[in-house]
């Protein structure tokens, strides 16, 4: 394997090639969460499309009240900002998962699934993670998208930890050592494409690419258990599952974690 490159703001802005997001570019050695970092920019409408990275975090957030922990240079920790979007959480997270599996899928040529609503999988273990954030100020919805991806890690970088599902990385399942500047170029502009896409589209992709659809699946919500098999997504109300026991039910992200796929 290749010495890991380090991330460098140069590279991305000159390799980027969307026209919003990553228009400029930071990038911290470390920092407690590049989603905090991202929000301190919000009130300035020229930072738009801003992309914050980090080579390692102290209080890096994961979806639910969870941590989301990285040792430096091993992952790409990135947050792109969002200022006065119209869309809704839910879509923007189901958007954002669309264009995370396809640029990690092709970037690394490796069959990336969409586990509802925001995990990454290569082979059924977690690649990477999506933590959308929202603030409304004065009617105009900003939003800061986080997204997590393991690059590097071997497999012993995720013996000890308390993870309610088997991790990986890119290096684990390709060997090989990516170069995150390209990698954070693709995901730029895959997120900048499906931001500009209608909402039947992105649907019909993320039906391609979800390890759920067609699935027997269980899934907990409200302190409840549920098993059924999942019929599909609606973008406004959640995941449409058959329940075993007769009725369809629709689970909102919000309150729904997936416990198992059969
Ligand atoms: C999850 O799987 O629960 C979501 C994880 C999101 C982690 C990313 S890393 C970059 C950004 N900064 C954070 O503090 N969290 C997100």
């Amino acid at each position: 394997m290749t010495e890991p490159t380090i991330l460098d703001v140069d590279t991305i802005e000159a390799a980027r090639t969307g026209t919003r997001l990553g228009r400029r570019v930071v990038v911290f050695k470390s920092t407690d969460s590049t989603n905090d970092i991202a929000w301190q920019y919000a009130s300035n409408p020229a930072h738009d499309g801003l992309c914050v990275l980090a080579e390692s975090q102290h209080k890096g957030r994961g979806r639910r009240g969870r941590s989301w922990h990285s040792q430096p240079g091993q992952s790409i920790l990135a947050s792109i900002l969002l200022l006065n979007e119209d869309i809704d959480a839910e879509q923007l997270t189901l958007t954002t998962a669309v264009a995370a599996a396809e640029a990690i899928g092709k970037f690394a040529n490796i069959p990336a699934r969409i586990k509802w609503p925001n995990d990454i999988l290569i082979n059924g273990k977690k690649l990477a993670g999506i933590l959308v954030e929202k603030k409304t100020i004065v009617s105009r919805h900003n939003f800061v998208i986080g997204i997590g991806i393991n690059c590097h890690q071997s497999r012993e970088a995720f013996e000890n930890c308390d993870l309610k599902l088997p991790a990986t990385s890119v290096a684990i399942e390709t060997g090989q050592t990516i170069n995150r500047n390209q990698l954070v170029c693709e995901l730029l502009a895959s997120l900048e494409h499906w931001l500009s896409v209608d909402i039947e589209s992105i649907v019909h992709r993320w039906q391609q690419l979800s390890a759920l659809l067609g699935r027997q699946i269980t899934v907990e919500s409200n302190n409840q258990t549920y098993s059924g098999f999942c019929r599909g997504i609606d973008p406004a109300e959640g995941l449409i599952v058959q329940l075993n026991t007769g009725p369809v039910k629709i689970f909102p992200a919000g309150q729904t974690t997936i416990q198992s796929i059969d």
